[in-house]
């Protein structure tokens, strides 16, 4: 595995390497991120990842400084999950000047859901994941489906950029008692990890009431906040939506997935089912 900190360098491996298959990743690696590695062997025959955990992304307010640099143990989980080049740029490299142009996801997409509590997410994933496409310039990319609202934008984002990538969504890897893993689990207090699985079971209960005929999405959604907020949460949203464009369904839609964030504590859990 060759670890590349310039685009120059990165560039000139790949010269002529076949067919990329690209998963990017701000690092703090977990079976996840490993599990979409080794799925990208399957898509092509250079596998490659990025690290770089992404200013443009985090508002103010949030994780950017306390997000955690854990380059020496991703290096191994990558080794680990068959990667042959790792792009690693520092800030320099990758923003030498102030990123003025932007990718401008539609906000009927982009502003609801995540973007509605995180202002500006999806300009910058977008924004750095096409700068990152320009630069590995893949035949394929993989992103986990945990992160739906993230997929959906990049697929889009491709589809109508005509970018000639194709997206593929890895499945969401959870521990046994159903977390999802995410890098932020690591934030988590004992009693918070304890509590925290309950996203995951109240998501199963909002799936099991749509499949069961409920239609009253906003009570069913409601109930589901309540009783997280019952146990220390304090939730964002919990929403059901139509899969492939995330807005709301009517009573006849099929294709839907239920989605929640919400925090334990200080640390921000996401995580979704599809129905
Ligand atoms: O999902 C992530 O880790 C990030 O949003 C991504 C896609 C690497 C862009 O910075």
């Amino acid at each position: 595995m060759k670890i590349h900190p310039t685009i120059a360098g990165l560039r000139a491996a790949l010269q002529g390497g076949g067919r990329i298959a690209f998963v990017p990743t701000m690092g703090n690696l977990h079976d996840g991120h490993a599990s979409l590695m080794r799925q990208a062997r399957a898509h092509g025959n250079c596998v490659v990842a990025s690290l770089f955990v992404n200013r443009l992304q985090f508002g103010p307010n949030e994780d950017f400084d306390r997000y955690p640099r854990t380059f020496e143990a991703d290096c191994a989980t990558m080794e680990q999950a068959g990667v042959d080049h790792v792009f690693a740029p520092d800030e320099g490299e990758l923003y030498p000047e102030p990123q003025r142009y932007f990718v401008l996801p539609d906000p009927a997409q982009a502003d609801i859901l995540e973007g509605e509590f995180r202002p500006g997410f999806f300009r910058g994933v977008a924004t750095v994941v096409a700068k990152l496409f320009n630069i590995v310039q893949p035949q394929v990319a993989l992103f986990g489906r945990k992160d739906y609202q993230q997929f959906m934008v990049v697929r889009n984002m491709v589809r109508e950029l005509a970018l000639p990538i194709d997206i593929v969504a890895g499945e969401t890897v959870r521990d046994r008692d159903g977390l999802a893993l995410s890098s932020r689990n690591a934030y988590l207090s004992a009693s918070d990890r304890a509590e925290a699985p309950r996203l995951f079971r109240v998501l199963g209960e909002v799936r099991q009431a749509v499949l069961s005929g409920r239609r009253d999405y906003a009570t069913v959604e409601a109930g589901a906040m309540d009783t997280l907020n019952a146990h220390g949460w304090r939730t964002q949203y919990v929403a059901v939506r139509k899969k492939l464009d995330l807005q709301l369904p009517a009573a006849h839609d099929s294709g839907l997935v239920v989605l929640a964030a919400g925090f334990l504590g200080n640390t921000r859990l996401i995580d979704n089912l599809e129905v």
